[in-house]
Parts: C-alpha cells; sequence; structure tokens
C-alpha cells in the first residue's frame, strides 16, 4: 500500500460524513475488514479508517492503519462528551489520554494504569497536538478519558473526571494513543462536544452528533490545509 500524510481514525459513518465531501482522487479498500477511504483533502495525503466504536475496534485499526499506510502522524477524531462544565459544540483537544475502565488497584497499581505503565496518561504528541492548537484557537486543553462505556450519568461523568482530571470522554481515542505509541507513530486527538455525560446523553448525543460532526470536519481539514505548508 501507498504511504499516506496523515491516517484519520474516525469511528462512525456519521462522523466521517463531513469529512467525505472534502476528498479528492477518491479510493476506498478493505484491510481486515476495516473500510479504508483514500485520497487527499487540501492536497495532503490521507487515509480515513471507519473503525466502529470501542477500544478494540480502535487499537485494530489503528495497528493496520500504521502497517499498511505508514503515516507521518494518526489522529483520532469525532465527537466526545464533555465533562463538567464544557458546552455542546466546544472543541476539545487532547494534551493526554487514559483508559478509565482499566482497574488493577487491587494489585496496588493507580486506576487506568497497566503493569509497565508509569503513569495511567498517554500523552498526546506534542508536536501535533500544537498543530492542532493552531487551526482551534478556542479548544480546550486537557485529559480525554477513554472506555468501553457510553457515559450518560452525572455520578460516573464526576467520578472519571475527578479520578483522572479528565474533560471529556470517548470510546476510542485513549486505545489509538497506546497503539500509536506501541507503533512508534505521532498522535493527536481531537473531538467536538456533542453531549454532556449526563443522563440526558443519549438524546443529545443524537440531536447534536450531525452539528458536532460537520464543525469537527472542518477542523479537520483546517488542520490538513495547514500541514501541507
Ligand atoms: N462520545 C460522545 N459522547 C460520549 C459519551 N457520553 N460517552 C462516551 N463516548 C462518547
Amino acid at each position: 500500500m501507498k504511504k499516506v500524510s496523515v491516517g484519520l481514525i474516525i469511528a462512525m459513518e456519521e462522523e466521517f460524513r463531513a469529512l467525505d465531501g472534502m476528498i479528492s482522487k477518491r479510493k476506498e479498500v478493505f484491510l481486515n475488514g476495516i473500510r479504508f477511504i483514500l485520497g487527499k483533502i487540501n492536497n495532503v495525503k490521507i487515509a480515513i479508517a471507519l473503525s466502529g466504536i470501542g477500544k478494540v475496534n480502535a487499537a485494530r485499526t489503528t495497528t493496520t492503519l500504521s502497517h499498511a499506510f505508514s503515516p507521518e502522524c494518526i489522529i483520532s477524531t469525532g465527537v466526545a462528551g464533555g465533562l463538567g462544565k464544557l458546552s455542546k459544540l466546544s472543541v476539545v483537544i487532547a494534551d493526554g489520554l487514559v483508559q478509565h475502565d482499566i482497574d488493577l488497584t487491587s494489585f496496588g497499581r493507580q486506576k487506568g494504569a497497566l503493569p509497565g505503565m508509569e503513569s495511567p496518561v498517554i500523552l498526546a504528541t506534542r508536536e501535533i497536538r500544537d498543530r492542532l492548537k493552531k487551526v482551534a484557537v478556542s479548544a480546550n486543553i486537557g485529559i480525554i478519558a477513554t472506555g468501553d462505556q457510553f457515559i450518560a450519568s452525572e455520578s460516573k461523568a464526576l467520578k472519571i473526571a475527578n479520578e483522572f482530571q479528565a474533560i471529556a470522554c470517548d470510546m476510542e481515542s485513549a486505545a489509538v494513543a497506546q497503539v500509536a505509541k506501541l507503533e512508534g507513530v505521532p498522535f493527536g486527538v481531537i473531538r467536538v462536544i456533542s453531549d454532556d455525560a449526563g443522563k440526558d446523553a443519549d438524546e443529545d448525543f443524537s440531536a447534536f452528533l450531525e452539528k458536532a460532526a460537520s464543525l469537527n470536519g472542518q477542523i479537520v481539514a483546517d488542520f490538513l490545509a495547514l500541514y501541507s505548508k
């Protein structure tokens, strides 16, 4: 397979749609059963992988993407739940990622940390994070917490926020981060808030998905425009 500049990992078709119309020289391939859309956005060679939801899908997709297309960097992107006071449609950029559902505390480890990890936090690549900041200057920067759960409870949201000082939650980014780090590929995460992870999160998610995804797509396109310079 041909090398690309930027690999984008997106969980859902709805989150991908905003970018679809921007792709030139568009081609689709399936690898390991994963759908990849190849082409150029703003003159940057991209491979967009539709991972499906959750950590296992995200991890498998990141491995496949990095082996098949040797991207210079990988971006996990889409929508996220806001923890705390982030309003819907605000933008978040990760400076670190945690897996809130890892729990080896029975063995004296910190919540979120696996053996071999000094800290539960996987730091995003600084250069990528800074490039993302340039195109989303008012974005909130902080920790994004990932787990195989759609968070729709104020108490759960508060617990995750307090345990990890996290500002947002999703179901893929920390898995992408863990694999990207293992593969030695620089990575970043940018997402737009679709809901507040509280009791109406499911309804808000459905109501805001399209708008949040559309804004997200625009920011990713701006990132790519800057990337080519
Ligand atoms: N992605 C968007 N909203 C989310 C939520 N509330 N929990 C987990 N992932 C999400």
